[in-house]
């Protein structure tokens, strides 16, 4: 499948510390939803959407994400012998065609450092950033990169974001933007963190996948620590929405849900779905939540 921008920005270096115990010897990302880690549910969206070029930007005690994609061999040759066809499929990493790299952020400046460490990696050119802890769709299946990178090139834009419809009551715990216009697409004039229901100026959340053309590596630098000594993607972003810059969202559509995993209830929720929808043991897992519901 043909997309106009084939480099994709992975942050995978985060703390993960909303998600502890779990995440103490392990990355968040690495967490398994249902039959697949989370990052694989994001890889495979990447490659579907038509992206050929990787780089996951991952930290102390994230080699399980470099491991977890590292071919191996003498698994596939087992699995080959064993004539278990469905597992090869779901570990044959390079059918997806994918060129894999991976730096190092050594410190959790956040998730606007993070991205800046994909600076040499996108050099000139435009470039997707997908966030390693949230899936778009159930299992993944989503082309809203595609719809992003192709709104990107026609629109001319500095900065795409995905955007989701939110319940009221949820609008402080994301990124709202505040959209000129309407429909599916539109122009973006600024962007506030986690606001008040009755002052968020949409419901609409900012939804782990974007797309930036180079101009935003400056505008990251420009950027100054938060509280928490993080430098925050939204303050760039906003910085160019604000200095008449071309910011668009994109709505994800119905079917596209956001399963951010970065906190224990949407973690049990989004584990709980992808369960429920499995192929093979959904029906079985369906039966066992209503009986211990009924009990
Ligand atoms: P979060 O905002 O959820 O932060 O990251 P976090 O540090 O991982 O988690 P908590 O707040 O401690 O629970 C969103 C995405 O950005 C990456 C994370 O790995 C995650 O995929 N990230 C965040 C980085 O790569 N570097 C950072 O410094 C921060």
């Amino acid at each position: 499948m043909d997309c106009p921008i084939s480099r994709a920005v992975v942050p995978v270096a985060g703390l993960g510390t909303r998600l502890l115990p779990a995440t103490k010897s392990q990355p968040k990302e690495m967490l398994p939803v249902a039959r697949k880690p989370i990052v694989q549910y994001v890889v495979e969206e990447l490659a579907r959407n038509g992206v050929r070029n990787l780089l996951f930007v991952t930290g102390r005690g994230k080699a399980a994400i470099e491991n977890h994609f590292d071919s191996d061999p003498a698994l596939m040759e087992s699995l080959r012998k064993a004539g278990k066809d469905d597992l090869l499929l779901a570990l044959d990493f390079e059918e997806l065609g994918l060129n894999i790299l991976y730096t190092r952020q050594s410190v959790q400046r956040g998730l606007g450092d993070a991205i800046l460490h994909g600076e040499s990696f996108a050099g000139k050119e435009p470039f997707i950033v997908a966030l390693g802890d949230s899936i778009i769709g159930l299992h993944g299946e989503s082309m809203a990169c595609q719809r992003m990178a192709d709104a990107f090139v026609r629109e001319d834009a500095d900065v795409v974001i995905a955007v989701e419809e939110v319940e009221p009551a949820h609008v402080r715990f994301y990124g709202i933007v505040e959209p000129h216009g309407e429909g599916d697409v539109f122009r973006i004039r600024t962007m506030v963190e986690k606001p008040a229901p009755d002052t968020a100026p949409s419901r609409l959340a900012v939804s782990g996948r974007y797309v930036f053309g180079p101009g935003i590596f400056d505008r990251i630098r420009q950027v100054k620590p938060d509280k928490r000594g993080e430098i925050q993607i939204t303050d760039a972003i906003r910085a160019i929405a604000e200095g008449g810059g071309k910011v668009m969202g994109v709505k994800l559509r119905p079917e596209e849900k956001r399963y951010d995993i970065g906190n224990m209830p949407s973690y049990f929720e989004t584990f709980l779905e992808f369960a429920l929808a499995d192929p093979d043991h959904g029906e079985r897992v369906r039966t066992y939540l209503r009986r211990i519901l009924a009990e």
